[in-house]
């Protein structure tokens, strides 16, 4: 979290402005309005969890 206003230079040389009060930075890089958090990092994949759990079952004896 940081306090508000900001002003983000991006390596490409755009800026990304906010003039929130407090403004979350995501570090996850799934956000749609990255450098902004936009609470993506919540949603989980849950596709790999069940590929373990077959490859698991296909283990010789
Ligand atoms: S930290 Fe990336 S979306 Fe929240």
């Amino acid at each position: 979290m940081v306090q508000g206003p900001v002003r983000i230079e991006m390596p490409d040389g755009s800026v990304v402005e906010s003039d929130r009060f407090m403004v979350a930075l995501c570090v996850c890089k799934r956000s749609k309005n990255y450098p902004l958090c936009d609470t993506s990092h919540r949603r989980r994949r849950r596709s790999g969890a069940g590929e373990k759990a077959d490859k698991l079952d296909q283990r010789p004896a």
